[in-house]
């Protein structure tokens, strides 16, 4: 049998140098290393074998298998190599890959829309930091130290004077200290709150605030401005209505809300914006006359119109970042 072990080994040691294309070698392979090639015989051969020199023989034959597999990968190796850098050629008539290149968030979107019809109404745009002092987020705002609003907030609190906002109104507080009335901006950006997670509330959310200050204005501005907001972007059939609240920092105060109607659901509705006639008190924190200067104001939650948009019915999804999900808004 060792004879018969050589010969094989010699054969294939032949038949490799022949060897010129990945279809002969793959012959090859069928031949020695298939599953009824020579090698597989020779081991059947050798479970049958008795005499003394079993042990030689079996030697001898694991050698011949490990030199018959190493110099076929080896030889293989070389083939795949070869045509990948000689047989590939570029097939200019094939189409293009299309790459991924990403899209806007929905809360993006959303909040593009509403600075685009602010900015059709003449507002301009300010941005406040989202680590606020407390003055700004409370103090200034009119609540008083022990007033229940500050805890209704649920703050996250960062040290004793500082904390996220909880709103965008402490940009108000922010523009007002900057420029001198007349005044129209809005304010967008990321705001945080304590709250446990649910499908209607997360941790974070944005907000767009707005303030006009001005010597003469009234509520009637205020709504007017609102109803065209809600109708640019809900339509001109949109359902809305103003019910009066309490905000702190504005007097007389209401909140927005707009008709939700899912398929096949109960509609109902949904607040999306607080808003008011400035308190005087706020005025004077940051030297501006009550006597000569009115203003109103109003903060709108973006999450809130963007769930009413798109009809989504729970918030986490704009927070999660699923594909799946997303990909269903992609604008551009
Ligand atoms: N800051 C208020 C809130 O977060 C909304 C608001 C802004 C109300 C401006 C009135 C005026 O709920």
């Amino acid at each position: 049998m060792l004879e018969e072990i050589k010969k094989t080994l010699n054969e294939f040691n032949a038949e490799i140098k022949k060897v010129n294309s990945s279809a002969e070698l793959e012959n090859v392979r069928i031949k020695y290393l298939g599953r009824r090639g020579v090698l597989s015989q020779l081991f059947d051969d050798f479970k049958k074998i008795t005499s003394n020199d079993k042990p030689i023989i079996g030697k001898t034959l694991n050698q011949a298998k490990i030199e018959i597999t190493g110099k076929f990968n080896q030889l293989q190796e070389m083939i795949l190599s070869n045509s990948n850098s000689t047989d590939s050629y570029i097939d200019l008539s094939l189409p293009g890959r299309k790459s991924f290149v990403g899209s806007k968030h929905i809360i993006t979107q959303t909040l593009d829309e509403v600075r685009a019809i602010f900015k059709g109404l003449g507002f301009s745009i300010y941005e406040g930091p989202e680590l606020e002092s407390d003055y700004n987020n409370f103090g200034a705002l009119n609540f008083p130290d022990d007033h229940p609003a500050r805890d209704m907030q649920d703050t996250f609190f960062v040290s004793e004077k500082f904390l996220l906002r909880t709103h965008t109104s402490p940009v108000q507080i922010r523009v007002m200290q900057e420029k001198k009335p007349p005044l129209r901006a809005i304010m967008p950006g990321k705001v945080y709150r304590n709250e446990s997670l649910s499908a209607k509330s997360y941790c974070l959310f944005h907000q767009v605030e707005g303030l006009l200050v001005d010597t003469d204005v009234t509520f009637a501005e205020l709504k007017g401005t609102l109803v065209s907001f809600a109708q640019q972007l809900y339509g001109k059939d949109v359902k809305y209505r103003f019910r009066a609240s309490f905000f702190p920092f504005t007097e007389p105060s209401a909140e927005v809300d707009i008709w939700w109607q899912q398929q096949g659901k109960e509609g109902r509705w949904l607040e999306i914006l607080g808003c008011g006639m400035v308190d005087p008190n706020v005025l004077m924190n940051v030297g501006i006359d009550p006597e000569k200067y009115v203003g109103y104001a109003f903060g709108m939650g973006v999450e809130r119109m963007a769930l009413l948009k798109y009809g989504i019915d729970d918030i986490r999804l704009l927070f999660d970042n699923d594909l799946r999900f997303l990909k269903q808004f992609i604008s551009v």
